[in-house]
């Protein structure tokens, strides 16, 4: 066959087979079928030895320009293919940033840590400092001192958890009173928020860890007014000047006299619910004038010094607040509950 003609042969075929290609592994089987040691361009330049001399310039010269033509037809769509297959890929890879991301769970305040927050801020913006005593007490602090004698029956009141026939979890945190009166002299004014501990079964009312915020102010003169005036103070800043407060006789063996605090019940506004048991009124504390004995135990004349006392339970304060009837929502950090403060 005419050599010639099979180089123009060869040259359309390859036209047409370069110009189909998909990708770039197809595009290197084509140049090793075409550009290889033993592709088609080297098999005509091993079958230059049949031709004539005369014609082996020609033949020669054609070979070189399909060669060169094949080469750059290569060159130009490898070129093409990578580009294609970088643009591709860059397109796979990019971020779009106007797509919404994904959703982080961020963690919230519990209700109890809000309302504490608020409370003794509010307490330390009327002069208060804070203060802080052990949770595991021992009995003097946590019954003696506050003139609750062995036999007591205030003692079963407070169904206490023993650790060893000395030492108990404290069940109120009234023993950090004695703890201030001990060491620091009057003016005294603190207050002291911490977690305390009763035998209790967990139910809606009542949990056997929960918290308290206990107040103390010793000076010379003070009465009973006073207490009033920081009570209602802290319950108009903390629930509202439209709350109606009620000081009911109570009795406590570590003040005389004593008094448990009342507020209008807010969700039917004192016309009775299940919330305020049909009262109109919710509990909010205890409180008293402090106990002369307490006094004179903690080394304080009761002569010269008086004072008084109060203590809350940290659910009442946010039950009160959020018209809450159930405890235990507040312990369960159940966010969807959490989620609303
Ligand atoms: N400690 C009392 C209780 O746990 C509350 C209280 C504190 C009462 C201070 C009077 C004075 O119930």
């Amino acid at each position: 066959m005419d050599l010639l003609k099979e180089i123009k042969k060869i040259e359309s075929e390859a036209q047409e087979k370069f110009k189909k290609v998909e990708n770039l592994k197809r595009l290197e089987k084509l140049r090793v079928k075409y550009l290889g040691k033993k592709g088609k361009i080297a098999q005509i330049f091993s079958k230059m030895g049949q031709v004539a001399d005369e014609q082996k310039p020609i033949v020669g010269k054609e070979t070189n320009i399909l060669k060169n033509k094949i080469q750059k037809l290569y060159n130009q769509l490898k070129e093409e293919k990578e580009k294609e297959l970088k643009a591709e890929k860059l397109k796979s890879e990019t971020i779009d940033v106007t797509l919404p991301g994904n959703k982080v769970d961020v963690g919230h305040k519990n209700p109890f840590t809000h309302i504490i927050d608020e409370v003794v801020e509010l307490f330390l913006g009327m002069g208060f400092s804070i203060e802080e005593g052990p949770e595991v007490e021992t009995e003097y602090y946590n019954f003696e001192a506050l003139n609750i004698p062995k036999d007591h029956p205030a003692r079963d009141l407070q169904d206490t958890l023993y650790i060893d026939d000395q030492y108990l979890l404290r069940t109120h945190t009234s023993p950090v009173q004695i703890r201030t009166m001990e060491k620091e002299e009057p003016p005294i004014k603190i207050i002291a928020p911490g977690r305390v501990y009763r035998s209790d079964e967990l139910d809606a009312s009542h949990s056997p860890n929960f918290h308290q915020i206990e107040g103390l102010v010793i000076d010379k003169d003070i009465s009973f007014s006073d207490l009033k005036g920081v009570i209602e103070i802290f319950i108009h800043e903390i629930y509202g000047k439209e709350r109606k407060i009620r000081f009911r006789p109570s009795y406590f063996p570590f003040t005389e006299p004593s008094a448990e605090v009342d507020v209008s019940c807010n969700v039917c506004k004192g016309k009775g619910c299940s919330l305020c048991s049909y009262t109109g009124w919710v509990e909010v504390l205890g409180s008293g004038m402090v106990h002369p004995n307490v006094l004179k135990m903690s080394g304080l004349d009761p002569d010269i010094y008086s004072g008084f006392a109060f203590g809350m339970g940290w659910d009442r304060i946010a039950m009160l607040k959020y018209d809450i009837d159930d405890i235990r929502v507040l312990y369960e950090n159940d966010k969807r509950f959490i989620h609303q403060f």
